[in-house]
């Protein structure tokens, strides 16, 4: 079953004029260490910040608190898979936030799909749950 679906649009210049003003003041208060490496890996840092920033609001409206209720920025890390495939962990109040949501007897996913052209950069994040029991596998 569905628990949460959250989207979110960013302009990626908004990120590069915030970076070019609070530079690491603004990394360090939003990303994780593994997004930061992943920016500086692309060719386009300010791209990739863009789209972990939109995948953390996209995240918060899924769990429909937004940036409230003890919900921050760094509770939710965008990684990737192998595969290239991202994917979000929660932390803090975000997990405790997604447990809330969470029937008793089900385990949640959270999945995240993004995207960029150009100057947009865009994410999709849908939370859902499944009876516990044996793994289904990684998705
Ligand atoms: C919810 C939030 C993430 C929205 O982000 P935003 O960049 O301001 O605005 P967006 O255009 O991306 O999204 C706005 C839409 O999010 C949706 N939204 C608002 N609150 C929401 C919630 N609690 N859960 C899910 N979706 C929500 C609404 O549809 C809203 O559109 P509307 O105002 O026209 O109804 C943000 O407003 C928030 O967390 N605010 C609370 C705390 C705060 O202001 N912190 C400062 C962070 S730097």
């Amino acid at each position: 079953m569905i628990i949460g679906i959250g989207t979110d649009l960013l302009d990626v210049r908004r990120i590069e004029r915030t970076l070019a003003r609070f530079g690491d003041r603004f990394v360090e208060r939003i990303f994780t260490e593994t997004e930061r490496r992943r920016a500086a890996r692309r060719f386009k840092p300010a791209a990739s910040f863009a789209q972990c920033y939109a995948a953390k609001e996209a995240c918060s409206k899924a769990l429909g608190t937004g940036f409230r209720e003890g919900v921050f920025w760094r509770d939710m890390r965008v990684e990737n898979l192998p595969s290239g495939k991202p994917y979000l962990t929660l932390t803090g109040g975000a997990r405790r936030r997604l447990e809330s949501l969470t029937p008793s007897g089900m385990v949640a996913h959270v999945d995240l799909s993004l995207t960029d052209e150009a100057w947009l950069a865009q994410a999709v994040v849908v939370i859902s749950a499944t009876p516990a029991g044996p793994p289904l596998g990684r998705r």
